[in-house]
């Protein structure tokens, strides 16, 4: 909202924007906060492996129980579908409708945002599109993407991060013909790795001060899927992970312990073209890697981790190399797995097709009411308000977004909901589109100094929409801004 004065004599129109005090916090100590330091915990829990939910004909509740994280760690978490946290893993194929009769049993108002998928937008967990508690709503839509992983998880607006950090969230396998046919390893063989830090010392409340609020909430334990202190008993062939940060806040580079290199196959938005070797990969929130791990070569009896590598770029995190998941080679088996040399065709988008140049200034920290130290993480100056049209585009036709954080001091996980896009260029920075970018993407991460320019077709979705942080405490302090597709 603007704030006319009046001046004798003539109306002005200031610069100043009256900002709802709910999305600001006070900064004292930010500039300097960070992360909390994971603390590893021994690692002797059985890794959890969500159920699966046929997509096709799939009925489930939000509900709170207690949520048995490991030997002695239980909490108070959300889960759906009867999971006391996270929730089952929705498998369906490309070109099927998906049907969901989802209820509400929390105490407060959720709504479900399927991350990564192309939806209407009625369907797609628009911020004030909320189910009542008690109240019920039909998810229904036709499967357009590609196979690759996506996820879901609430996306109320201001309560996001709340909902997300108490346990609310589940992948979204998409998965078709021809991608079955090219041999990848299947059922057990195919693990999904959902990656979140949580503080348990308070028992799963979601509490953010002033820091947290800044910087993101972070946690010391980090769970996989749910399980703290995990462990998962492999036998000496390949296995498909597909890695998700579903943190709020914390960024992780995948590695394994023995150093050894493994396959990129997927990114956000499914099948790369052909895979990529690589040796780590970072993913902020919101991103996913799926990768082809060979436990060929390790002996029975050994154990190795899939680890976070400290890594540079900014200053709130990185500093520290953690474990994250125990491996224990169990059994020899053999494995006729080989490694296909094309996956799915990545139709490149020409840059000559684009039709308008957006840019975002997403660097540039807001100080607001003079004195008082209240900040805000605005994208343009802006921050959230459901009322206002941002952004307009047409379907159909390809842009150039940028997201420009070469003034910035924070890292911001930029995510556009409706579709997918691809990742043109970084400047800055890093300097480079990283391997793991390659591919189709719907959420791209931009260190301090950084500026990085993505390109997108918008499907022909007729709506309103959002793009944001996927640092949730920067999208529920205001991160986020509207774009219709006319
Ligand atoms: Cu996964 Cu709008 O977010
Ligand atoms: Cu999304
Ligand atoms: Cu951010």
């Amino acid at each position: 909202m603007k704030l006319f004065m009046k001046v004798p004599g003539l109306l002005v129109l200031t610069a100043l924007t009256v900002l709802s005090c709910a999305r600001c916090h006070k900064m004292e100590s930010s500039e300097n906060a960070k992360a909390r330091k994971v603390e590893e915990k021994t690692f002797v829990n059985p890794l959890a492996i969500p159920a699966t939910l046929d997509g096709v004909h799939a009925a489930f509740e939000a509900k709170s129980g207690t949520a048995q994280l490991g030997s002695n760690i239980s909490v108070n978490a959300l889960g759906y579908g009867g999971a006391s946290i996270l929730g089952p893993t929705i498998r369906i194929r490309h070109g099927e409708q998906f049907d969901l009769a989802f209820s509400n049993g929390l105490g407060e108002a959720t709504n479900i945002h399927w991350h990564g998928l192309e939806v209407p937008a009625a369907q797609d967990g628009y911020p004030t599109d909320v189910t009542a508690p008690g109240g019920s709503f039909q998810y229904n839509f036709l499967i357009k993407n590609r196979p690759g992983t996506y996820w879901y998880h609430p996306h109320p607006d201001m309560a996001t991060a709340s909902q997300a950090w108490r346990g609310l969230a589940g992948f979204f396998v998409v998965t078709s013909p021809e991608e079955e046919s090219l041999g990848l390893p299947s059922g057990e063989y195919d693990v999904p790795l959902v990656v979140q830090d949580k503080r348990l010392d308070g028992g799963l409340t979601y509490n953010p001060d002033t820091d947290d609020r800044s910087i993101g909430m972070f946690g010391e334990s980090v769970l996989v899927n749910g399980t703290a202190g995990p462990v998962l008993e492999v036998a000496t062939r390949t296995y498909r992970f597909r890695l998700l940060n579903g943190s709020n806040a914390r960024i992780y580079n995948f590695a394994f312990s023995s150093g050894a290199m493994f396959h990129l196959i997927g990114s956000d938005g499914g099948l790369l073209d052909a895979p990529v070797a690589v040796s780590s990969v970072l993913l902020a929130p919101g991103e996913r890697a799926d990768v082809l791990v060979n436990f060929d070569g390790q002996a029975v009896g050994s154990e190795l981790y899939l680890q976070s590598n400290a890594f540079a770029g900014t200053e709130t995190q990185g500093q520290q190399a953690f474990y994250i998941l125990k491996f224990k080679v169990m059994r020899q088996e053999s494995d006729n797995t080989s490694l296909p040399a094309s996956l799915m065709p990545v139709e490149k988008i020409p840059e000559s097709q684009s039709v308008a140049t957006r840019s975002f200034n997403i660097g540039h920290m807001m100080q607001h009411g003079g004195m008082d130290g209240m900040v805000m993480h605005p994208i343009d100056g802006k921050t959230f308000d459901a009322d206002r049209r941002d952004e307009v585009v047409k379907a159909g036709t390809v842009e150039i977004w940028e997201f420009d954080n070469s003034a910035g001091t924070e890292t911001h996980p930029m995510h556009l909901h409706a579709g997918q896009f691809q990742v043109l260029s970084r400047t800055g920075g890093r300097g480079a589109v990283q391997p793991w970018e390659n591919g189709w993407k719907d959420t791209v991460l931009a260190f301090p100094g950084e500026k990085v320019r993505i390109i997108v077709r918008f499907p022909n979705l007729k709506g309103k929409f959002v793009f944001h942080c996927h640092n949730l405490e920067h999208e529920d302090g205001g991160m986020m801004l509207n774009y219709e597709i006319q």
